[in-house]
């Protein structure tokens, strides 16, 4: 399973990549506002630079919601960097601009999927990815994990080569939890990726062993 860092940080993403499991980075329009990133020449530049630090596919999200602007601004974003995937909503115009894509070569991440049918249409447009978002889902009281787990078995019904990219994943045991269902894909925060390193007893074990090697060092 591929590890994403959602965020436009690029300390948090420095750290993922230090980390040596990072195969790659989504943001959204949202991401890059908390950074403080605004006017297209800023936002291109943020791009420059996570791509100059990740080794992996790097979202970049359209904000133009016709098909004439979605593609006018997929085609400069995919100029920027080879590692670019343009990152389009799940609207009509959307899965019209993932075709016209697709037939270009262009990488593209159908972003806000909410249900089986609108990842199947992405999938027959071509996207790579398809970004069902598992959390929101479950702030609603719905089975997010489900949706995953949904997309999945449409996908190897057919064979569609789309990834499935676990969106909006919040903490470890998403993360955990999509790997067990098959997620090609997971995005989630920094926190959510240095979480999975712990344990309590991995803590208290090398606490132990530190302590009885001192122990015994000290006797020679
Ligand atoms: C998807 O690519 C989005 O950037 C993201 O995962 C949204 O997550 P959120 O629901 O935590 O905002």
């Amino acid at each position: 399973m591929k590890f994403f860092i959602d965020t436009a940080n690029l300390s948090d993403i420095q750290e993922a990549q230090e980390l040596g499991i990072l195969d790659g980075v989504t943001t959204n329009p949202s991401l890059m506002a908390k950074e403080g990133i605004c006017g297209t020449q800023n936002v291109i530049d943020h791009y420059k630079a996570i791509c100059t630090i990740v080794d992996g596919d790097v979202s970049a999200e359209v904000i133009g919601t016709n098909y004439d602007e979605i593609i006018r601004e997929g085609l400069e974003l995919a100029k920027l960097d080879d590692k670019i995937v343009v990152k389009v909503p799940m609207i009509k115009d959307g899965v019209k601009a993932i075709k016209y894509f697709s037939n270009e070569g262009i990488k593209t991440n159908c972003t806000l999927v909410f249900s089986g049918g609108q990842a199947l249409l992405a999938a027959k447009a071509g996207a790579t990815y398809v970004s069902p978002f598992l959390g929101r889902l479950d702030d609603i009281s719905t089975d997010g994990l489900g949706l995953i787990e949904e997309i999945r078995l449409i996908y190897n019904n057919y064979g569609f080569t789309t990834q499935v990219l676990a969106a909006s994943v919040r903490h470890a045991m998403h993360i955990v939890n999509c790997s067990k269902v098959g997620a090609d894909v997971t995005t989630s925060p920094l926190s959510a990726i240095t979480a999975l390193l712990k344990h309590p007893l991995t803590d208290a074990g090398l606490a132990q062993f530190l302590a009885d090697h001192k122990r015994v060092s000290e006797r020679k």
